[in-house]
């Protein structure tokens, strides 16, 4: 596995890093015994990967604790705190207070079965919900840390509805932000211009999540978006239309399938670290792993890709 430096952090991870939540959870999303998603998270482990991302919401840290017993000291464990209270919307106003919090780590803790975590976030902060978190979880998270509760402070975006990274470009003008999780993927590669320059100067570890999510690995999710976004006036109809869109990905040996071709896409980017990818099985997890650490796309390729949806920042693929 290829090797990268977390920001500045002074963390050093596998560049392929496994992914507990998203519609997968592991397996979990679609009826996965626990045992199958712990036999995905120790095949991660036997593959190379030493960077594991869950969160409280996911419903996951128990079985990552199981399968990481006994090799919690090879890996960089990641996990998150909902900032909304329980039961309350999460795009709502009725935020948690810093007892919420505390209270969500010491949980996060005992299922993880370790005694810190290396990168703790608040887990998909709207813009709206940002100031609150500067002026009263932040300064809980700083407690937590000088008590050895966790390494480093992250902040994860609501990408599924703030697809142009507003609450980053916000958090990113600020410095206590170790981590920040950042959407990213060949449809809507907007953070090239919005949020990466600014955590490579910045030196800010990042996490690349939606690298493929639903658009890019189920054709008819493709097929929706396309005619969404022709219809939204971004994108030829035509393109949108046609039988294969995206067969110029696989056509001629560029890349093995569009999977293969959108991991390439996220892991060659300058400024990304981790490719975060989520799955429940460990099939996929090896075809994964396979094309983060290949080579880049051919420049040609990117070059359609950036032609075709360089301007897109309205949609996330979920
Ligand atoms: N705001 C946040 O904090 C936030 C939000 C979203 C995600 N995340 C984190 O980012 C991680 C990665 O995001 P993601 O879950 O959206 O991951 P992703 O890697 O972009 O997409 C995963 C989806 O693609 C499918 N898939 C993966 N590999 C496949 C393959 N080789 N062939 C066919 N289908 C495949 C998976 O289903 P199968 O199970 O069938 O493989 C799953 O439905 C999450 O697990 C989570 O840890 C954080």
């Amino acid at each position: 596995m290829q090797q990268v430096k977390l920001g500045s952090t002074g963390l050093e991870v596998g560049v392929a890093g496994l992914g507990s939540g998203g519609s997968s959870r592991l397996g979990q999303g679609y009826g996965a015994t626990k045992e199958s998603s712990i036999r995905v998270v120790k095949s991660a482990l036997d593959l190379g990967v030493t960077f594991f991302d869950t969160a409280a919401v996911y419903k996951t840290e128990e079985i990552v604790g199981e399968a990481l017993k006994g090799q919690r000291h090879k890996v960089v464990v990641s996990t998150k705190a909902q900032i909304v209270k329980p039961g309350t919307p999460s795009l709502g106003d009725d935020l948690a207070p810093p007892q919420q919090i505390r209270a969500g780590l010491e949980s996060s803790l005992v299922k993880l079965q370790t005694d810190h975590v290396d990168v703790f976030h608040l887990h998909g902060v709207m813009p709206h919900q940002y100031a609150h978190c500067v002026d009263h979880l932040v300064p809980e998270l700083l407690k937590m840390r000088d008590e050895g509760k966790l390494r480093f402070i992250g902040i994860t975006e609501r990408f599924i509805t703030d697809t142009d990274h507003e609450m980053l470009i916000k958090a990113l003008d600020d410095d206590f932000w170790d981590v920040v999780m950042v959407g990213f993927n060949l449809i809507n590669p907007s953070a090239r211009k919005r949020v990466l320059p600014v955590t490579r100067k910045k030196q800010v570890a990042t996490l690349i999540m939606f690298a493929v999510r639903a658009a890019l690995s189920k054709s008819e999710a493709l097929k929706s978006l396309l005619l969404d976004l022709a219809e939204q006036g971004q994108i030829d109809r035509k393109f949108a239309q046609s039988d294969n869109p995206l067969g110029f990905l696989t056509d001629r040996g560029v890349a093995p399938s569009i999977i293969d071709a959108a991991y390439r896409f996220c892991r060659h980017e300058p400024g990304a670290e981790v490719i975060l990818t989520g799955t429940g099985s460990v099939d996929h997890l090896r075809e994964n792993i396979n094309s983060i650490i290949s080579g880049r796309l051919p420049d040609e390729t990117l070059e359609h890709l950036e032609n075709l949806f360089g301007h897109i920042h309205t949609v996330s693929g979920n």
